[in-house]
């Protein structure tokens, strides 16, 4: 229930950053995650984790060897992942999802990418920026995973990935699309 008041709180403060009045459900998660295969991915990254749904769910299912770097931009959010998550394999970063390059090494492709950005209601290029760096810093085989509450982001996604196909989760709220997006 406190999950519940501090993102509303978070909400009212920045509407544009948190894009959303409550967590999304374990249903949308279980959606969003049906088609990663964590036996094989090492390097999988979130964008926008808010209390926490979805990073708990992949820290449940990653590989003892597998690393998640996780990008949180509102400091209450990033504050109270970082006092609760213990995990040596979770990297949480203050910091925007398009500067993700900065937290590869030379050399190092990310297998999967989890995002809850309210991309519509981002500023078109940050919108642009941050799903160029997602193609970006993929795998050729890599897989990015979007969830929005409208089919408006379908256009964007197709101009960037050659292929997109999209999911109905219905139990959220408000119920939600999730974009499966592959560069090949
Ligand atoms: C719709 S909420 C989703 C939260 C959570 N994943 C969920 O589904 O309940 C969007 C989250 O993205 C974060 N966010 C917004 N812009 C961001 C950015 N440029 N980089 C990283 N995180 C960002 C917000 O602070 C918020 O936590």
């Amino acid at each position: 229930m406190s999950e519940n008041r501090n993102f509303l709180r978070e909400f009212f403060k920045d509407k544009k950053m948190v894009g959303a009045v409550s967590p999304s459900t374990k249903f949308l998660g279980s959606k969003m995650l049906s088609s990663v295969d964590f036996e094989k991915a090492r390097i999988i990254v979130e964008f926008g984790p808010g209390t926490g749904v979805f990073t708990d769910m992949i820290i449940s299912r990653m590989h003892t060897k597998a690393k998640l770097i996780v990008f949180e931009l509102n400091e209450n959010f990033y504050d109270s992942l970082r006092e609760r998550i213990e995990d040596s394999r979770v990297q949480l970063t203050h910091d925007s999802a398009e500067n993700l390059s900065r937290y590869l090494n030379e050399n190092e492709k990310v297998d999967v990418i989890v995002s809850s950005l309210p991309l519509m209601v981002f500023p078109p290029e940050l919108r642009e920026s941050v799903v160029q760096a997602a193609h970006k810093g993929l795998r050729e085989d890599g897989k990015y995973i979007q969830f929005q509450y409208s089919l408006q982001s379908k256009k964007l996604l197709e101009s960037v990935f050659k292929s997109v196909k999209v999911k109905f989760a219905l139990k959220n709220f408000p119920p939600a699309f999730v974009y499966t997006c592959q560069k090949q």
